[in-house]
């Protein structure tokens, strides 16, 4: 092999959710890497001020607004896609959601929610790329997973979702290798986003601001938790990403790779 296996020139990558948070650090580090982007997001306005950003690094760039939990809008997603930019090579399944209440006050409702943009939703987009990548003889599946799918213990429905995203993950990547389709799963540890404003509720309704202080938690957790000691950013995920997306990671599949300063070690 000849160049740099780690640049992504001439190469077309699809970020859902890659709007804002680590779906944006994802989108500008494949950007950066040489690669053409896609934004799904149900957010257009973030979407296309990440897309003005993908623009100014001068990689061709399109936003099309898609709810990962309906496969009709994956489906016309992924059309648009492919008439604007001309193929999709990478997809990024990223979007998610955490539930919005303490686990002593989750119902059935939290684990739909969940289970519907973080496994489903992860379903959806691929099967609406899939007959892309069989058509091309390659293509590669990056699932945004989490931690929180490595051990129970908290955050119950996110957690059961994310696990469940890792299994589907190896179910896809045994299904697909011998199509020349790799998918893998990337875990974030701590990045602080906007999804932590989600987390309303999680550490119940006390008035102690050492429980109610979201950014007290994270930094508390960071210090008693992470080897590290530092807290990971939407770029650290990002540079993940762009590995498994390149050539250098051709014979990487069904692998969950944690970008978490060593909180989890399996
Ligand atoms: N922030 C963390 O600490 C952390 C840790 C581990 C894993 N993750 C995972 O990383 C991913 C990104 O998280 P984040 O922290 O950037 O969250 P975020 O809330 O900041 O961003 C989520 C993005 O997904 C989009 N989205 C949500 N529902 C969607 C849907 N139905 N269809 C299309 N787009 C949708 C949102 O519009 C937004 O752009 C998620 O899968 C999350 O579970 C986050």
């Amino acid at each position: 092999m000849s160049g740099n296996p780690f640049q992504l020139q001439g190469r077309v990558a699809t970020v859902t959710g890659g709007g804002r948070g680590i779906g944006r650090g994802i989108v500008l580090a494949l950007a950066q890497a040489g690669a053409d982007i896609a934004i799904a997001d149900i957010d257009l306005d973030s979407a296309r001020k990440t897309a003005g950003e993908v623009e100014a690094l001068g990689q061709r760039v399109c936003v099309v607004s898609v709810d990962v939990t309906d496969a009709i809008s994956c489906r016309a997603g992924a059309e648009t896609i492919l008439e604007d930019l001309g193929g999709i090579h990478v997809l990024v399944n990223n979007a998610g959601v955490v539930q919005a209440r303490s686990d002593a006050e989750v119902d059935a409702k939290d684990f739909e929610r969940c289970y519907g943009v973080n496994l489903v939703g992860i379903w959806n987009m691929s099967s609406a790329v899939l007959p892309h990548f069989r058509q091309q003889g390659e293509g590669r599946l990056v699932n945004i997973a989490s931690i929180a799918g490595r051990r129970g213990g908290m955050l119950t429905p996110y957690s059961a979702s994310k696990a469940a995203a890792i299994s589907l993950t190896q179910s896809q990547a045994t299904a697909l290798g011998p199509e020349n389709i790799n998918a893998n799963a990337v875990c974030p540890g701590l990045v602080w986003t906007p999804m932590w404003e989600q987390l309303e509720g999680m550490f119940g309704d006390s008035e102690d601001p050492q429980v109610v202080d979201r950014r007290a938690t994270f930094d508390s957790f960071l210090a008693s938790a992470c080897p590290l000691r530092r807290e990971q950013t939407p770029e650290d995920v990002g540079h993940a990403v762009v590995f498994l997306a390149s050539e250098a990671a051709r014979n990487i599949t069904g692998q969950a790779l944690n970008v978490d300063g060593g909180i989890q070690m399996n």
